[in-house]
């Protein structure tokens, strides 16, 4: 179901300065901005990889997430954990069909169908008491499910 580590969603307390972080220890360029105040975020992408353009569609990279507000669930995260690793992006080819095969295996669902992601991705949540205590998000990335010949 997996095709590849889309992402890692690193939750920090001060956006401008992990972004200065990324760039100058390891060299990563943000490539998308964005704020949610839905969900209470405001984020940047780093790529780390760009994606291969004759495959299935997307890179890799961080997700570095600051919250807008301390009740929003970064913002709650940030309270419980600190600073730190918040959910793992993988890349699925077809979120709904992903979400479709994941749900029929046991594993609850925190979006029970597919949402807008980060640069036009389509994406969706598992519960992680379900997966190990690991928050999973599915990555169908722009560009749609690939089609065959
Ligand atoms: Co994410």
């Amino acid at each position: 179901v997996f095709t590849r580590i889309d992402h890692v969603g690193v939750a920090v307390r001060d956006l401008e300065s992990a972004i200065a972080f990324y760039q100058t220890t390891f060299g990563l360029t943000v490539v998308s901005r964005e704020s949610n105040e839905e969900q209470g975020v405001h984020e940047a992408m780093l790529i780390v990889a760009a994606g291969d353009p004759t495959g299935i569609p997307g890179g890799s990279y961080v997700q570095l997430l600051e919250p807008s507000r301390p009740d929003s669930p970064v913002g709650r995260f940030l309270e419980r954990n600190g600073e730190g690793v918040h959910h793992i992006g993988y890349g699925v080819a077809d979120v709904s069909a992903a979400l479709a095969s994941i749900g029929a295996a046991g594993v609850r669902l925190v979006d029970a169908r597919p949402r807008h992601g980060s640069m036009g991705a389509s994406i969706a949540f598992l519960h992680p008491r379900d997966v190990g205590g690991v928050l999973v998000e599915l990555v169908q990335a722009a560009g749609g499910a690939p089609t065959r010949e």
